[in-house]
């Protein structure tokens, strides 16, 4: 396991995403401890006035806006986001990114599907060469086809595992699916890789984000860079 990423890092990746907010905005609230650092700071300006309201990714991160008073609503009533602001893995010089460690994944593409833009919170050591070099890709399958798809994805030449919950038992996603977390190593072709797993019978969706994050934001304890796609 990796150190996790310093809060004062995390905290100054959020502000800088602060900038890209405006009043009347509608916005996509992502998962994770970079969402989560940004949610807090966005409730600090929500509690001195600004008028937003958000759709969240998870019930993790609904149950924290929610908490600081960020107006929520859903993607029944919302056709269109603003910005879609989210954590992520990794981030390839693409900007190509993997997502879901958190188990979110499904959520998070459809609510950043929804938004005119995509904005990334991360810290440098998400910065990789290649997808998959530091992280698996999750896979998110349903319930009833979890064995198939492990023994599927090893024919794709991944070790992959269900993910197990923190309290014991098998995790289950907002969605009450499974997660199987496919260890491929460095990926040569990600979208041909994607195009693969998503054939696989019972599979939702993968970690895969490809073509998709407009603004990577990437904050150490010093400052933010902006990589741009
Ligand atoms: C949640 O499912 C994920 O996609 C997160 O956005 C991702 O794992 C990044 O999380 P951290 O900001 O906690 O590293």
């Amino acid at each position: 396991m990796s150190a996790p990423p310093s809060p004062v890092a995390l905290d100054r990746v959020a502000l800088a995403a602060l900038a890209h907010v405006e009043s009347g905005m509608l916005l996509g609230l992502g998962s994770g401890r970079a969402a989560e650092a940004f949610i807090r700071r966005l409730g600090e300006r929500v509690a001195a006035g600004l008028s937003v309201r958000g759709v969240a990714t998870s019930r993790r991160s609904a149950e924290l806006a929610a908490s600081l008073g960020i107006p929520l609503g859903s993607l029944d009533e919302i056709e269109r986001l603003d910005v879609a602001f989210d954590g992520a893995d990794e981030v390839a010089p693409d900007l190509a990114l993997t997502k879901g460690l958190g188990g979110a994944l499904l959520r998070e593409r459809v609510v950043a599907h929804a938004a005119l833009r995509f904005v990334i919170l991360v810290t440098p050591e998400k910065m990789v060469e290649r997808l998959g070099s530091r992280s698996p890709i999750p896979v998110e399958v349903v319930p009833f086809a979890g064995a198939p798809v492990v023994r599927e994805l090893g024919s794709l030449g991944a070790e992959g595992k269900l993910r197990p919950a923190a309290e014991g038992g098998t995790f289950r996603t907002d969605n009450g699916n499974l997660i199987v977390d496919a260890d491929f190593g460095p990926i040569a072709d990600p979208a041909g890789l994607d195009a693969a797993i998503r054939r696989i019978p019972g599979v939702v969706d993968t970690g895969l984000f490809l073509g998709m994050a407009d603004l990577v934001l990437v904050g150490d304890e010093t400052g933010v860079r902006e990589l741009r796609r």
